[in-house]
């Protein structure tokens, strides 16, 4: 009988999924190895919802954002029901390995599973860049890359009407990519998570602008960023995994500065414009990379670490490692930012 591995893909999409799934399946059957993916992360374990992996179905995927597995958030240790049936899946399937792909939630799972023995490797995937262990999630590149794009475009009409542009960008609790697209697109404030805003402060840069005949200004705020340690949330209520919907911080913050400064204010609120799409050429190579390195750790039966990336080498990680704290932005990064203010 063939060695079986399954996959699945957790948490929000994220561009270079079907990357890593491309690898794994076209590397499993090089080595012989029959491959198995369950529908919608935790999911389809639970439900059995199971596809049969061969060429022909990862073939014109390496392109394409999303996922062809599907994804979802759904936490099987919330019910005791559903974590059972996952422990059964791994028998039921035969799974000489699952490799499971998310971020700090869905291999949170993966960690736990794990530690109670289950045959698993990890993948990271987040466009928030925030797992620990690793220097770069796949998903992040294309991320920054589309938020500094809308920069771009929101510097020439900010420039022609003399506004101020809030731009909301995703980073739930890091801002990566606001502080990475707001860098590369020359916005005037970045705001992240990581240091609460000071509305005086933003109002004081602009203002100074202003005085030095720069008629414009661009705010990249993320989404996750705070007033006095109090974030701006769209929906109270809880996912499985035990997070708010965020959203908002924006527009709040174009009305306060607007009433600050006097000037003329704008908000636009990039939201799932960065998760969607193809992916840059880099989370495509990443994405492949960690696939074909999980293959590797499966193979050697090293199970209950992560793949990594550490300089420009793929390392394993212990998952638990791993998922035990968030990577937050250095200061001295953010500090780097603060020069062109
Ligand atoms: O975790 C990635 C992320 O895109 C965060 O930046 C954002 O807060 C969240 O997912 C949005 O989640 P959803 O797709 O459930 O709205």
């Amino acid at each position: 009988m063939a060695t079986k591995i399954g996959i699945l893909t957790g948490g929000g999409d994220c561009p270079g999924l079907n990357a890593v799934i491309r690898a794994v399946v076209k590397g499993g059957i090089k080595k012989g190895w029959e491959v198995i993916g369950f529908k919608y992360g935790w999911k389809g374990m639970i439900d059995r919802e199971t596809l049969s992996l061969d060429d022909r179905s990862v073939a014109g995927i390496l392109h394409r954002g999303g996922t062809v597995l599907g994804t979802s958030r759904t936490n099987p240790y919330k019910n005791p029901e559903h974590i059972a049936k996952v422990r059964e899946a791994f028998k039921f399937h035969n799974l000489h390995a699952l490799i499971v792909v998310g971020g700090e939630d869905t291999l949170g799972v993966a960690a736990k599973l794990a530690a109670e023995g289950s045959p698993v490797v990890g993948v990271p995937k987040t466009i928030d860049n925030d797992l620990a262990c690793t220097d770069y999630t796949f998903g992040f590149d294309t991320a920054v890359n589309v938020a500094m794009e809308c920069i771009d475009r929101l510097h020439t009409t900010a420039e022609s009407h003399n506004r101020v542009m809030v731009v909301e960008i995703m980073g739930r609790h890091a801002g990566w990519i606001a502080t990475y697209a707001g860098l590369a697109g020359g916005a005037d404030v970045i705001l992240i998570p990581e240091i609460p805003v000071d509305i005086d402060q933003v109002c004081h840069v602009i203002k100074n602008r202003q005085a030095r005949g720069k008629l414009f200004s661009i705010v990249a705020v993320a989404e996750g960023a705070t007033f006095a340690g109090k974030g701006v949330v769209q929906e109270e209520k809880l996912d499985q995994f035990g997070h708010v919907r965020l959203g908002g911080i924006g527009q709040i913050l174009a009305e306060m500065i607007e009433k600050k400064t006097g000037f003329e204010t704008r908000v636009t609120v990039l939201g799932h414009i960065q998760r969607g799409g193809s992916p840059t050429a880099f989370d495509r190579v990443l994405g492949t990379r960690f696939g074909i390195d999980a293959l590797r750790l499966a193979e050697e039966k090293k199970f209950g670490y992560m793949v990594s990336l550490q300089g420009n080498k793929i390392v394993p990680v212990r998952l638990e490692q791993a998922t035990g704290s968030l990577k937050l932005v250095p200061k001295e990064l953010y500090e780097l930012t603060q020069i062109f203010f």
